[in-house]
């Protein structure tokens, strides 16, 4: 059966097969090339489609933007600042009125459960850029980078992420691994461990698709030939800025630094979702500096300007798999 995800949204990866999962991988890899070579693709002339965002956002919103504007389609930006969304309209009757107007429509917010309840009522595919919990869209392009890295094929490789293992990034990389059949490693302190229903979770998909989970406090034992490198800033969109201190104390030892990189295997990569905090020019950066005294954080400005450094790729490629997750979904 050829696959097909016409009219679904795209909420989270625990909803999609992993032949769905590489469908996607595959598709953005053919944008890609249409776009390296110029090649007109407005497959999607004529639909519209709205950008919902409580978060703040740069690769996600761009992303969303440039890959409707190439599949020729129009595009609507909205926040909490400039529309009655959080204030004066809960989310659920936002969707709904949109849904009348938009062929889909794309969220970053708070829980997973606002996400899915927008899907539920909005009559159009609705697609998640980033709940406390999950960030898919970001999976697909992260595993399109790793497939560019090891193009012999990805299935058995070793991703290891260092720090905060229970944010939406770290979970939606344990499902992406368990899903295509990688070997994950959460390293970090106990305290920032995923929850154990989703790792239970990711388990038994993983002894299916030749993957394994792995948890550990041990840098050592969890870097030594790791293919990929990940990790993530330490306190996430919507976090209390309280919780400064004690993620820096908890999460200081599992920085990446180019002593972790010696440890990856030879061919092995660093990826960061971005935005990063690698030095002190940003204003929380330069805050963390001055009142702890830590001038990078959770990866060493070396290794993120490293050869071994694919962040920008990753980047790009966000914008390749949204086009992918929208011309799936909508066409
Ligand atoms: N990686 C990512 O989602 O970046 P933005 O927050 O800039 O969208
Ligand atoms: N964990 C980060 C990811 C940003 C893309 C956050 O939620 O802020």
């Amino acid at each position: 059966m050829p696959i097909s995800l016409s009219g679904r949204s795209f909420l989270k990866l625990l909803d999609f097969g992993p032949d769905e999962i590489q469908y996607l991988i595959d598709l953005a890899r053919g944008f890609k090339d249409l776009k390296r070579t110029g090649t007109p693709h407005r497959y999607l002339a004529g639909k519209n489609i709205v950008l919902l965002f409580e978060k703040t956002s740069t690769r996600t919103r761009c992303a969303f933007e440039v890959a409707a504007m190439d599949l020729g389609m129009g595009v609507t930006y909205l926040d909490p600042g400039s529309s009655q969304m959080g204030m004066k309209e809960s989310i659920e009757d936002t969707a709904r009125v949109l849904g009348r107007m938009y062929d889909g429509i794309e969220y970053r917010g708070f829980g997973q459960d606002i996400v899915e309840d927008l899907a539920v009522n909005a009559g159009v595919p609705v697609w998640n850029g980033l709940t406390t919990e999950f960030h898919p869209t970001q999976m697909i392009a992260d595993m399109l980078t790793v497939h560019e890295n090891f193009p012999q094929g990805i299935r058995g490789l070793k991703l290891v992420f260092l720090g905060d293992a229970r944010n939406n990034v770290a979970n939606s990389l344990m499902v992406a691994c368990a899903k295509l059949g990688l070997h994950f490693v959460a390293c970090g302190p106990n305290q920032q461990m995923p929850e154990d229903e989703l790792v239970r979770q990711c388990r038994e998909i993983a002894s299916d698709t030749g993957g394994t989970i792995t948890l550990s406090e041990d840098i050592d034992a969890s870097c030594v030939d790791a293919h990929v490198v990940y990790t993530d800033i330490w306190l996430s969109m919507g976090e209390d800025d309280e919780l400064w201190a004690e993620r820096i104390r908890l999460l200081e030892p599992y920085r990446v630094t180019e002593r972790v990189m010696s440890m990856a295997h030879p061919s092995g990569i660093f990826l960061h979702c971005l935005p990063s905090f690698h030095d002190t020019k940003t204003t929380i950066g330069a805050q963390v500096a001055e009142k702890f005294g830590l001038g990078e954080m959770e990866v060493e400005d070396a290794v993120f300007e490293s050869k071994q450094s694919r962040v920008f790729d990753q980047a790009e490629n966000r914008m390749h798999t949204i086009k992918a997750v929208m011309y799936a979904t909508l066409s």
